[in-house]
């Protein structure tokens, strides 16, 4: 079967690296993939928020399947747009995909169906929010409703930052239309991880936990990235935790969303804190993981390409769904200045010292390569992005893994690369440095 994947990220590579290892599967495109894609998928130049002409290509190359990574294109109603031309694709509604793209949508139908969650509400006006505010004292949460590339959510320590944080989303607009609504929200403590499911709207199967390392550096300091490494599993979830978070959070908001007619396939991600009264749902999303996916993908022993199926064709019910009992770690190598301002174009060195090693796999995110017509992409690659490569180890623990997964790191650079040295190292029980 011919399929086309949409995105250019970390998370493409990955999913790409694992349906290239079905037996179904003959062809594999991707718009508009990066480098490392193009070794394994034939990449063309169609942007992912271009749906008619995705359409037109899904179209003229017969394409059987077409998986969706990141949230913009759900959002904006791509699954719709496929399903009306009778096309085949993978991933929620765009009605569905509002458990994402509204934090207010999301926080109702938590409300609604008993989720726990924490305290909060939604405020249409910013005088209203900063009363509020000013009532309930800081710590306090403010979050702009819609999609901000990760920056919508403001942790504040002050009243003084909580009310700057409510001009800056709802006065200012900084994130635009996406701040005309905010949540006022407690803040809660503990422990975060991720538990991402696959669902056909019926059946829920969770995959496994996985923790996200959203700070620029060591010690979680420095600003919010878009995830600087992650683990799977985190030993913070225990099995009793995932039952929990799938029993009181997962498996109601899949039946919720089918109660309020927007029934519920693909991948719905839940963003947990682990609090001392039990876990507690910060938000949603409604696609895989990015840096996550890069640590879940290769624990995944069962054919992803059947499992999209099985979704698509509401029978999911009947697949038996096998993870690798080892460990993921995978530490994202960014550009120099990330996330803030940074420098493209810089030859990668040593990723063919990497390549031979065991249990190491590299995914790309920003890389491009110089392209000979004709040729099929070798190295040398170039930085074209803030974060430029994951690399992802296994191992028998997860020290094993953070250890294999460095001993890769140290053998590839390019100007200005920064990485965190600490991924994983909370998860162990003693203070590692590498
Ligand atoms: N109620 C809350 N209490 C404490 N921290 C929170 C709360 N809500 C969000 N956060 C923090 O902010 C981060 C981003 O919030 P999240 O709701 O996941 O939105 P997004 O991923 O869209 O930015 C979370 O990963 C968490 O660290
Ligand atoms: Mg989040």
């Amino acid at each position: 079967m011919k399929v086309l994947v949409i995105g250019g990220g970390g998370r493409e590579h990955t999913l790409i690296w694992k349906i290239a290892q079905s037996p179904k599967v003959d062809e594999i495109y991707c718009a508009p993939g990066n480098a490392g894609i193009s070794q394994l998928a034939e990449c063309i130049g169609i942007e992912s928020a271009n749906t008619p002409a995705l359409i037109s290509f899904a179209r003229e190359k017969k394409i059987d399947l077409t998986l969706v990574g990141p949230e913009a294109p759900l959002a904006a109603g791509i699954v719709d747009e496929f399903e009306k031309k009778g096309l085949r694709i993978f991933g929620p509604s765009k009605a569905a995909a509002e458990i994402e793209s509204s934090k207010v949508f999301a926080k109702k139908l938590m409300q609604k169906y008993g989720i726990p969650t924490g305290d909060g509400e939604v405020f249409e006006e910013p005088q209203p929010a900063i009363n509020y505010i000013r009532d309930k004292g800081a710590p306090i949460v403010v979050k702009a409703d819609g999609l901000a590339a990760g920056k919508g959510v403001i942790v504040c320590q002050t009243v003084q930052e909580a009310e700057e944080a409510v001009a800056l989303i709802m006065v200012q607009r900084k994130f635009g239309e996406a701040g005309r609504r905010v949540i006022v929200e407690e803040c809660l403590q503990g422990e975060e991880a991720s538990i991402i499911a696959f669902t056909d709207g019926k059946t829920v199967l969770p995959m496994v936990s996985s923790q996200d390392h959203k700070r620029a550096y060591d010690q979680d300091k420095g600003p919010n990235t878009g995830g600087m490494g992650a683990y799977a599993p985190t030993p913070a979830v225990n099995s009793q935790t995932l039952e929990k978070v799938l029993k009181e959070v997962l498996i109601p908001a899949v039946k919720g969303m089918a109660e309020e007619g927007r029934i519920y396939k693909g991948v719905l991600y839940a963003g947990i804190m682990l609090t001392s009264e039990g876990p507690k749902a910060l938000e949603f999303n409604c696609r895989f993981g990015d840096p996550e996916n890069q640590v879940i993908m290769p624990l995944l022993e069962t054919d992803l390409v059947e499992i999209m199926s099985a979704i698509i064709e509401e029978r999911l019910a009947e697949m038996e769904i096998h993870w690798n009992e080892r460990s993921a770690v995978c530490v994202v190598l960014a550009s120099g200045g990330y996330p803030g301002k940074y420098e493209k174009g810089k030859e990668i060195r040593g990723l063919d010292e990497v390549s031979p090693m065991k249990d190491v796999i590299v995914f790309h995110a920003g890389t491009k390569y110089l392209a000979h017509a004709g040729l099929t992409p070798t190295p040398p690659f170039f930085t074209n992005g803030g974060r430029v490569l994951g690399v992802t180890a296994l191992g028998d623990s997860l020290l094993a893994a953070i250890k294999r997964a460095y001993s890769a790191v140290d053998k590839i650079n390019f100007e200005g690369m920064h990485y965190r040295k600490d991924i994983g190292a909370r998860a162990l029980p003693y203070s590692f440095n590498k």
